[in-house]
């Protein structure tokens, strides 16, 4: 088991790649505190890990609200011990920020995701790390999309966000790893199983004239596996960067869409 006994704690755990990471992690052995804005998803998850064996607790938490996250990882820190492991899972409805030419779209649907990744990643990425340097030990990780590196048209301000996600764990790597905090992001191309690509359809469909099918197909005709990702591979990536076996990686974004994106 690669974390076993680990103390991680997710944030976003009950949508799909928050729920995916939360299983793979206590497959592995993490014990999890597993957070979200609506509480019932989040309990959802936690059961089906409890009755499968594993060790979950949900608890309602804001990620925008900086004292709600830190009054919870305090509740951690008093029943854990402490925290090996924090996961940025967070994510917002793609109908409220993509599908706008940029030239019609409003500067607050524009900043809408600016705002919302980079705070919240920022607000978790520093509580974690006060608590991790007292053990001088802990990985800090979140997720991206492709978006960071390429012009996508139709996506708003999701790809800015989605850079300024990437620079920041870059940013707090070199601040952090020093003092034995390792900081990792993981970045999937597109995920058919989840709401959020199903959103990103959505939102280009009447323009596109495609199908979901087709859809897809267009997204793999871009990568060299020529299908897309299942949350279980991507699942399975944040478990190993999660475990001491990626004890060498820190201040980079690993690269999950399947050549569809150059190094
Ligand atoms: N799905 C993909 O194909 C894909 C690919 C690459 C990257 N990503 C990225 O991965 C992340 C998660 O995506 P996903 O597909 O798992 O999205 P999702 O299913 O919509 O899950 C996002 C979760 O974040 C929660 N959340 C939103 N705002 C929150 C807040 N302020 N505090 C706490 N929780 C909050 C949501 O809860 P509520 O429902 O209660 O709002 C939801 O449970 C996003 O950053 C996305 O850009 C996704």
């Amino acid at each position: 088991m690669m974390l076993k006994d680990k103390v991680a704690v997710i944030y976003g755990a009950g949508g799909a790649i928050g729920g995916a990471v939360a299983r793979a992690f206590a497959r592995e052995g993490a014990r999890l505190f597993l957070t979200g804005r609506s509480r019932l998803p989040v309990e959802s998850v936690a059961r089906e890990i409890v009755s499968a064996g594993g060790s979950a607790a949900a608890a309602e938490v804001d990620a925008l609200d900086e004292q709600a996250v830190d009054e919870h990882l305090q509740s951690v820190m008093e029943t854990a011990g402490r925290v090996d492991v924090s996961f940025n899972a967070v994510g917002i409805p793609g109908t409220k920020i993509l599908g706008v030419p940029l030239v019609d779209l409003d500067v607050e649907q524009f900043f809408l995701p600016i705002a919302t990744y980079a705070t919240s990643y920022f607000f978790i990425a520093r509580l974690a790390a006060r608590r991790m340097l007292e053990k001088r030990s802990g990985v800090i990780m979140t997720v991206t999309t492709q978006h960071s590196r390429m012009g996508l048209a139709l996506s708003g301000g999701y790809g800015p966000a989605m850079a300024a996600e990437e620079a920041l764990t870059r940013v707090l790597s070199a601040e952090l790893a020093p003092q034995g905090i390792r900081v990792v992001g993981l970045r999937p191309q597109a995920i058919p199983e989840t709401g959020t690509l199903r959103e990103a359809f959505e939102a280009r469909a009447k323009a596109s004239a495609m199908t979901w099918e087709q859809f897809q197909e267009s997204l793999a005709r871009h990568n060299h596996s020529r299908r897309l990702m299942t949350l279980t591979e991507m699942a399975d990536v944040a478990a190993f960067m999660a475990s001491d076996s990626a004890s060498g990686m820190t201040g980079t974004t690993v690269n999950l869409t399947m050549g569809s994106l150059d190094d």
